[in-house]
Parts: structure tokens; C-alpha cells; sequence
């Protein structure tokens, strides 16, 4: 249907007969000759209809509107001076029309398809049809073809196949929610929808594949973020006879060739922090490495002061921690943080500011000299600086003080947002007690490998199991998560002990552990997320930015109106119940 895309038309095209399809981005009537930018996914071309050239084709054009899809034929020509536009690849030339056909017309759009003229989220998600036509979402779903297909060509260099796994499961264990579908063949009986292939790649090690990928597309119904979504995709890979240094060094030089493909520097190797100094640290288990202001503990520097606050947190076996952002803050600053900090769990903030004649505050006075020597000893701090201390139990003590950290580096600009900081958390623990019940959960799965020689503490002393798994971190994001795997079916079922699962709930299990008891190699894997990843690198946080069709904060797809009430003759195919509530809503 045409010869040309809109993006090709150049200077030494100038005189050809071409055809061009594509929708009218805009219109524009000059003394009487109209001139329309017709668009495509590839560009943009300007087509003239004027009426000393072609006087029925242009009576024709009049009737045109925006989002019309048409088809035009003519002849280029090098625009007059003063409309040549070099912003535009194909700026220099316009198409003299002398035949349009209109393949579509178009109602008035509910949204502007215009970079600079925004419409709402709730509109862009319903009419995204609309949204994705313009240049910088198109530019969005180009380069996250552009990753997945870097990926792929990186894997299937390395040997991996790419293998499908199924859809519908029996529910893997990954911690979130299922979203279940209901049997029609199986009365009763639900399948799930997979959380993550985690099952199926570990079997495909069990089959002798040696390498497996897949850009996996993962359900869960959880809470949704501004990187969660209900549907996600992940990098999803698992390696047989591999240590933890094969995956660091395998993801590590994907990253590069991924960065290589889209222009992008990070350097390798990445930085690796234990989980325990990343909490001690950081507060948190996913750093963002751009920029210091590390936590110091002061609790034993400060053990034997007057201030009432410190005393009673050390009587309760509290911490007394503290940051340090080398800015002689005004009191109106550090009373905003004080609330800030005050808004997110903590008590208060004390501080102190070091001056030349030593530290300043208001509680200075409960800190004999020797204390205030030692307080600048341990944090090391210069003059005019601040000192920002929380103090409480360890957990809030590091919830403020990393939601602290974070805020003030936005605030003094201390990093610089075109840069790609990776670390490698790793020596978790296997386990984490739910604060709810009280009961062992695995921090990531239970199909971790504990350290070696860790297996021993697994009966009575689960509590202090490290494991084998590692998170890969960029700039603050948890980007991946993997571990190596158990491989065999006794000690897979300690671990199910450990976390309390009765023989009913191991039952469930059967076939893997099945699995695992005829040879199952040392293997392990990581999943990376691949949305996350698209998104970071653009520069964004909202990983719908880069989602074809995301749902909305409520999990709600609006371009289709999903979730919807269901057909009552489905219902009862698939032997569900119908509930009151669904006929009143009908
Ligand atoms: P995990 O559950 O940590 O590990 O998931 C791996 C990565 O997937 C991304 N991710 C998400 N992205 C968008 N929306 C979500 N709701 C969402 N949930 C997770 C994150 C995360 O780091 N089977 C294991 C991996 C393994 O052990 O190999 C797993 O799924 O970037």
C-alpha cells in the first residue's frame, strides 16, 4: 500500500512519485493550500494539497480531520526556504498530492495525541491505544524491544534455550498471592496462574537442559506500586553445575551487553554487600550506592549520657544511630526533618552540629566532654556538619534513618541521576519471622540453598541459616533476586520442616520432591525484572511507562474494563457458585 514510511522521504528522493499511508497528525491551511504532517511509526512527512495543483484533491482535503488514516500519492519536492524544518529528518521535503484515498476516519480523540499537551493516567490507560501513538511512548515499546532482544542475543551466545513454561499451575510458593482459574474439566479443582516459573526452570534442570532463559511473564496479586504491577516480566534464567560466582559473572556481563546495546556506561564488577552490613549500613536491603551517608552506630559512644531519650532507648536494648551530611543546617531545616522524620515512625530527631569550638545543640549539655570526643571520634565528623540521630528500636532506628538518607539526597542532590550504580546483596538469611504470626517464612523461597556447613543449624537454630541467595540492586531498586538450589529431596524437606509446613502441606509438594530424588544437579538462578529494568534504564520509576497495556492502581486493565462479572452459563461450566452479590450487580 505505500512505497515509502513517513521517517524515509529525503532531499535525494526529490521528484519521485511515492505513495504513504499513516494517520494526520496535524493540519494546517496556508492562504488556501493545506498542509498535513502525516504520521507512522516511523516518522513524520509533510504532504501539501493545494489547490492550483490538484483542485478536486484538495476540495477533499478540506474534509479531513485529525486521526484520519489516509493514503496519499504524489511527488516530492524540496520545500520552499523558509519551511525547511532540520528538526525533522525529512524536514527538507514535502509530497505534492494527486490522489488520497481515506482508509479511516476518526472521531475526535479523547486524548491529545501531542507530547506536550499531558492527559490524565485514568484517560491514557483506557484510550492507550491513543496514548501509544505518540513519538515518546512509541520510542518506550522500541526500546523495550531493543533490551529483549539484546538479552536473548547475549543468552543464546552463552548456549541457554529459551523454553516456555506452562501458565497454568498448581501455585507456586513465591509469597504473593495467586490469581487462580477454575477447572470446567475438574469439578472444584483450580489451576494458578504462575507467580514466577521458579518450579518449572528448576525441573527443566532435573531434565539435563543445562541452561535455560525465558522473558517470563509472571501473576501476582499483590499490591500494586509504582514498580509492581499485577502482571510483570522477568529475565528469568537457571544454570546447571554453577557456583554463585558463575550467575554473578553470567548477569554481569549480560548488564554489560544489554548497557552496550542501548549506550549506557555501569562499570563491573559490581559492589558486594553482605545483607547484614546493607542493613547496618543502609537500613535497608537494597541500597542505592550513588552516594554515602552511611549510618554510624553511636550507642556505645553515647551509653553513658544524661539525655533521658538515649537512656531509656539503651535500658530497652534500643540503637542510637546516626547520619551525617557534612551541611551546617539552620535550625528551620533540621526542624522540617525532625518532622519529616517524626511523619515516617520516629519519636524525634536529636542533633548536633560540629563547629569550631566543638558540637552545638540543644542536649550538648547531657554529653560530658569525653562523650562529645567520643561521638566525634566514631562518626569522624568535621567542622560544620550536622549529626542527625534516631534512636529506638533496631527496625525503626533503620526504617527513618534510610527514608532519612533518601530524602536528604534528593534534597542536597548528592547523586547523579544518569548513573548506574549495581551491588550484589547477598548472605541472607534463609529464613524471616512474620511479624504477625510469629512463624519462620523464607525470605525468599524455599528452594534456597543454605550456606555450606549451614544445613546443621536447620533443626534447631533456623533462625541463623544463611543462605545462598543474592538480590542484584541498581540505584536503590531491587532489579533481581536468585539463589542456588537445593538439589536433594532430604535436605529440601529440612526446609519445609523449618518453616512448619504439616505432611498435608508438603504433600502438595510430592512431585518435586520426587523430582529431586532421581539426580537432580547442583543448580541455581536469578530472575531479573525485566520492566524494571526497561524502565530504570530511561530514567523512570513508573514501570507502566513501559507496558504496553498495565493495569491501573486498582489492578483494574481499563482499556478492556477488566476485571468484569462473568457470563452465568461460564460460571457454572466452571462449577462456581454464583454470588448474590454478582446478580444485584448485574
Ligand atoms: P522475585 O520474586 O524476587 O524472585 O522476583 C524477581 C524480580 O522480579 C521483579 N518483580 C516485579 N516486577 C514488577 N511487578 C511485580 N509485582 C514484581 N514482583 C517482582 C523484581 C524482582 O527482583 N523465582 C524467583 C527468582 C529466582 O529465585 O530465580 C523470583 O521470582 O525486579
Amino acid at each position: 500500500m505505500r512505497t515509502h514510511n513517513n521517517g524515509a522521504l529525503r532531499k535525494k528522493d526529490i521528484k519521485k512519485a511515492v505513495t504513504l499511508c499513516g494517520w494526520i497528525h496535524s493540519i494546517r491551511d496556508h492562504g488556501g493550500v493545506i498542509f498535513i504532517d502525516l504520521r507512522d511509526r516511523y516518522g513524520f512527512t509533510q504532504v501539501v494539497f493545494n489547490p492550483e495543483h490538484n483542485k478536486k484533491i484538495h476540495e477533499e482535503s478540506i474534509k479531513l480531520k485529525r486521526e484520519d488514516v489516509i493514503q496519499v500519492t504524489g511527488t516530492v519536492v524540496l520545500r520552499s526556504k523558509d519551511t525547511i524544518n532540520l528538526n525533522m529528518p525529512t524536514g527538507e521535503v514535502e509530497v505534492v498530492v494527486n490522489q488520497l484515498n481515506v482508509l479511516a476516519k476518526s472521531k475526535t480523540p479523547p486524548i491529545e495525541i501531542d507530547e506536550f499537551k499531558p492527559a490524565g493516567e485514568e484517560a491514557r490507560l483506557k484510550y492507550r491505544y491513543l496514548d501509544l501513538r505518540k513519538t515518546s511512548m512509541k520510542e518506550k515499546i522500541e526500546f523495550r524491544h531493543k533490551i529483549a532482544q539484546s538479552v536473548r542475543e547475549y543468552l543464546n551466545k552463552q548456549d541457554f534455550l529459551e523454553i516456555e513454561t506452562p501458565f497454568l499451575i498448581k501455585s507456586t510458593p513465591e509469597g504473593a498471592r495467586d490469581y487462580i482459574v477454575p477447572s470446567r474439566i475438574h469439578a472444584g479443582k483450580f489451576y494458578a496462574l504462575p507467580q514466577s516459573p521458579q518450579i518449572y526452570k528448576q525441573l527443566l534442570m532435573m531434565s539435563g537442559l543445562d541452561k535455560y532463559y525465558q522473558l517470563a511473564r509472571c501473576m501476582r496479586d499483590e499490591d500494586l506500586r509504582a514498580d509492581r504491577q499485577p502482571e510483570f516480566t522477568q529475565i528469568d534464567l537457571e544454570m546447571s553445575f554453577v557456583t554463585e560466582e558463575d550467575i554473578y559473572s553470567i548477569i554481569e556481563e549480560l548488564i554489560k551487553h544489554v548497557f552496550k546495546t542501548v549506550g549506557k556506561k555501569t562499570s563491573t564488577p559490581f559492589q558486594r554487600i553482605s545483607y547484614t552490613d546493607s542493613i547496618n549500613k543502609y537500613g535497608v536491603d537494597k541500597p542505592d550506592i550513588r552516594y554515602g551517608l552511611e549510618f554510624i552506630d553511636v550507642t556505645d559512644a553515647v551509653k553513658y549520657s544524661d539525655f533521658q531519650v538515649f537512656k531509656d532507648v539503651i535500658k530497652k536494648n534500643g540503637i542510637i544511630k546516626c547520619i551525617n551530611p557534612n551541611k551546617d543546617f539552620g535550625r528551620k531545616e533540621l526542624d522540617l526533618y525532625i518532622e519529616y522524620a517524626q511523619n515516617i515512625g520516629a519519636k524525634g530527631m536529636a542533633w548536633m552540629k560540629v563547629t569550631k569550638k566543638g558540637l552545638e545543640s540543644n542536649i550538648v549539655k547531657y554529653f560530658t566532654k569525653e562523650i562529645q570526643d567520643k561521638i566525634l571520634k566514631t562518626t569522624k565528623a568535621k567542622t560544620n556538619s550536622t549529626l542527625m540521630f534516631i534512636a529506638g528500636h533496631q527496625k525503626r532506628v533503620h526504617h527513618v534513618l534510610a527514608e532519612l538518607r533518601k530524602k536528604i539526597s534528593e534534597d542536597l542532590k548528592l547523586y547523579n541521576p544518569e548513573e548506574f550504580a549495581f551491588c550484589w546483596i547477598n548472605n541472607f538469611p534463609l529464613f524471616e519471622k512474620n511479624e504477625e504470626t510469629g512463624k519462620l517464612e523464607p525470605a525468599h523461597h524455599m528452594f534456597c540453598k543454605p550456606k555450606e556447613g549451614h544445613e546443621k543449624l536447620l533443626k534447631n537454630n533456623p533462625e541463623k541459616v544463611i543462605c545462598t541467595q543474592y538480590d542484584l540492586v541498581l540505584n536503590g531498586i531491587e532489579l533481581g533476586s536468585g539463589s542456588l538450589r537445593i538439589n536433594e529431596p532430604k535436605l529440601q524437606e529440612q526446609v519445609m520442616d523449618a518453616i512448619g509446613m504439616n505432611e498435608k502441606e508438603k504433600q502438595q509438594f510430592s512431585f518435586f520432591l520426587e523430582a529431586l530424588s532421581y539426580g537432580a544437579p547442583p543448580h541455581g538462578g536469578i530472575a531479573l525484572g525485566f520492566d524494571r529494568l526497561v524502565a530504570l534504564l530511561i530514567g523512570l520509576h513508573d514501570i507502566r511507562e513501559v507496558i504496553a497495556f498495565p493495569k491501573n492502581k486498582a489492578a483494574e486493565s481499563l482499556v478492556d474494563g477488566a476485571p468484569t462479572f462473568i457470563d452465568e452459563q461460564l460460571l457454572k461450566d466452571a462449577h462456581i457458585k454464583n454470588q448474590e452479590r454478582q446478580l444485584d450487580m448485574n
